[in-house]
């Protein structure tokens, strides 16, 4: 039981994978089911945050008293984040967004014929614009998904995209990550790794949250 001890902060929560079109009807997409994100939102609207939940597409029905804004491509989850952004206290990005989308999008549905060549173009990095434009007193959470040396690479991005924590997934281990309903993360700042065990989606999300309102009280100086 934890209260209502969000009351007052506004929680910006992206979940699921961003989705580029190659076509009409094809995409470049990634596993994210959005169960990570979901679990989150659903966790901090029940204690009493008003919550944001920027959603690329899931099947899963989104949790009450959120506002749900509903995103496919990375150009609108980013557009959807920073319209939003001056009301959020709180950002977590669970979202796995999509890296590349091709240059050219094929105005009819692409014929099979031979080799085909896709060329992809960066996406923007969402994350980076967000610590860029954070206002005063604002906690940006980042999430990283990695297949080998999970810390090392964690530690990096924890560095290199300047926010305040990131929940590092490790999602070479088999039964958690992607698509599953259980995850075991590390919650990295600069001063600490905390390992949390393989858990549910849901439990991990209020664990997840307890963290990062420890950022919120003072810092023990040591
Ligand atoms: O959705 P589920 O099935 O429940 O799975 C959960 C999850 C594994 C997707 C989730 O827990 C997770 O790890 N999400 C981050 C996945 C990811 O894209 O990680 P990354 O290391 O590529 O990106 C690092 C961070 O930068 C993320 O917070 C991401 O949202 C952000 N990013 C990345 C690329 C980009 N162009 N813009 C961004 O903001």
């Amino acid at each position: 039981n934890h209260r209502n001890d969000l009351a007052g902060e506004t929680v910006m929560i992206t979940a699921g994978g961003t989705r580029e079109a190659l076509d009409p009807v094809r995409f470049l997409g990634n596993r994210s089911s959005g169960k990570m994100g979901y679990a989150l939102a659903d966790a901090a609207a029940k204690r009493g945050a008003k919550v944001i939940l920027i959603t690329a597409p899931t099947a899963l029905r989104a949790p009450a008293n959120c506002d749900v804004v509903p995103v496919v491509t990375t150009e609108e989850m980013r557009d959807a984040v920073l319209g939003r952004l001056a009301e959020a206290t709180i950002v977590i990005k669970a979202a796995a967004v999509a890296d590349y989308r091709p240059v050219m999008q094929a105005e009819q549905k692409l014929k099979r014929s031979g080799p085909l060549t896709i060329e992809l173009q960066p996406t923007e990095d969402i994350l980076a614009e967000v610590v860029r434009c954070r206002h005063e007193g604002m906690l940006v959470i980042g999430f990283a998904a990695e297949t080998e040396n999970a810390l090392v690479h964690g530690r990096d991005k924890l560095l290199r995209k300047g926010a305040d924590a990131i929940v590092l997934n490790d999602v070479s281990r088999p039964g958690v990550g992607f698509d599953s309903d259980r995850n075991a993360v590390t919650f990295l700042t600069q001063q600490t790794a905390i390992d949390f065990p393989e858990m549910s989606k849901r439990e991990l999300a209020d664990r997840i949250l307890e963290e990062v309102m420890a950022l919120r009280r003072p810092q023990k100086v040591v």
